[in-house]
């Protein structure tokens, strides 16, 4: 019983909900869906990419810390014609890969939509998916492969990223991101780092402060990872498509006593605007793992509302030179870099009173050098799959592209 309960709460933390749209389906009639899928190697360009008729590239980097990351990139569009515009690159959020920009048709992903409007399209696969498993000294068999959280993506993924495309194209680029991927470039900006390396973000569904959750259960997970933090980071590798987590995903739909597709709803708001019948794609590719470390890190964050380092406890001090760890302050991203911010109003994780706080921290920003957009129907995941995102969001966040 105290292990059903410890795994429902966790399954809160699923912050890229695809994991939950899946749960329905493979938690409920197939078994062991991880195993293979970990291991085919038929990469994202050749699976999703140029089935539509794309051109792709298969790319990786090495990260300082010795990950080595895949990234795919769409050099032309459809029609063939070789981008005119600037590099863009595309971060996902947690519990996904790259694949999460491209599961609908072309006409509604935004991987697919910025190559036919005439950018030079990246995607990054954050280090521990399915395509990003590879180090220069580690396997995933390895615990020390799994120390690390979204401070370590932000001090080492993005930066390598970053670089390599700047590298390869020697351009300045335009940054998405999507939940976690949000946090990681809010982290790096506010450091005024990246600046000279950048043109622009769209942070779509923001991750800063997380204080204000209005999904309960979502703070009752938080506490619950960091009362068992010891114990979780024994496992260190938090892998939502095996056999225990899916026993338990499926034990909190039979706790709560709730069909499995509602908890999609009851963990990240109601999404107005997703094609369930494109639910078999999504189940092919996500969700991936993550570090448990990582979500030890965001529940401490769900606790405090603050946007701070890893919290070691008593041993902050051999880390920080202080008893509490350091925090971020997003008033110090420079005003006149462009942004643009888009938050929903049903998003249960990236909630209307947080991203309130974050605006608020950039009440000195540049007046036209901040869009923000704020579409009322959506929850957390329409801003990356509503079938119609292209009108509301993708356009204008395109037009803040081509005006930056
Ligand atoms: C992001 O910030 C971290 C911490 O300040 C820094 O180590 C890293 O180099 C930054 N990335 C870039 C590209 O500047
Ligand atoms: C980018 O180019 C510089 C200069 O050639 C090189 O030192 C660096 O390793 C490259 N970085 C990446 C991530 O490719
Ligand atoms: C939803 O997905 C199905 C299956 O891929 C597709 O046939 C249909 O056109 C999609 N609907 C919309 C509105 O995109």
């Amino acid at each position: 019983m105290a292990s059903k309960v410890r795994f429902s709460l966790i399954s809160i933390l699923l912050i890229c909900i695809t994991a939950l749209a899946q749960g329905r389906k493979s938690l409920y009639t197939r078994n062991d869906f991880s195993a293979n899928s970990l291991v085919t190697n038929d990469g994202i360009c050749k699976t999703l990419v140029e089935t539509q008729g794309y051109k792709c590239e298969e790319h990786t980097v090495t990260t300082n810390d010795g990950y080595i990351l895949s990234l795919q990139r769409i050099p032309t569009g459809r029609s063939g014609k070789k981008a005119d515009k600037p590099p863009v690159l595309l971060q996902h959020g947690l519990f996904c890969d790259a694949a999460i920009w491209l599961f609908d048709s072309p006409e509604e992903s935004l991987g697919f939509i910025l190559a036919d409007s005439g950018f030079d399209v990246w995607l990054v696969n954050g280090r521990g998916t399915k395509y990003s498993t590879g180090h220069t000294s580690l396997t995933t068999y390895d615990m020390a492969y799994w120390d690390w959280s979204w401070e370590e993506l932000a001090n080492y993924d993005l930066p390598a990223s970053v670089e390599y495309v700047f590298n390869h194209t020697g351009q300045k680029i335009h940054y998405a991101g999507h939940s976690q991927g949000t946090l990681v470039a809010f982290v790096n900006l506010s450091q005024g780092k990246l600046l000279n390396r950048l043109r622009s973000a769209a942070l779509l569904s923001p991750i800063a402060h997380m204080n204000q959750l209005a999904s309960p259960p979502t703070k009752l997970a938080a506490q619950f990872f960091l009362a068992n933090d010891v114990y979780w980071l024994g496992l260190r590798e938090f892998i939502p498509h095996t056999n225990n987590v899916a026993k338990f995903v499926g034990g909190i739909c039979f706790t709560l006593n709730q069909p499995c597709l509602n908890l999609i709803t009851f963990f990240t708001g109601p999404n107005c605007c997703i094609n369930s019948s494109r639910l078999d794609v999504y189940v092919d590719h996500e969700p991936q793992p993550t570090a448990t470390k990582n979500l030890i890190h965001l529940s401490q964050m769900i606790r405090t509302g603050q946007i701070a380092k890893y919290d070691y406890g008593l041993r902050n001090i051999l880390h920080y030179g202080q008893l509490v760890p350091p925090t971020y302050d997003m008033t110090k991203i420079p005003e006149e870099f462009p942004l643009f911010i888009s938050y929903g109003g049903k998003d249960y994780l990236s909630d209307v009173q947080d991203v309130k706080i974050l605006l608020n921290d950039l009440r000195n920003h540049d007046a036209n050098k901040l869009v923000v957009l704020y579409k009322d129907e959506y929850a957390h995941v329409d801003f990356i799959m509503a079938i119609d995102a292209k009108q509301v969001l993708y356009d204008p966040m395109i037009a803040f592209y081509n005006s930056n």
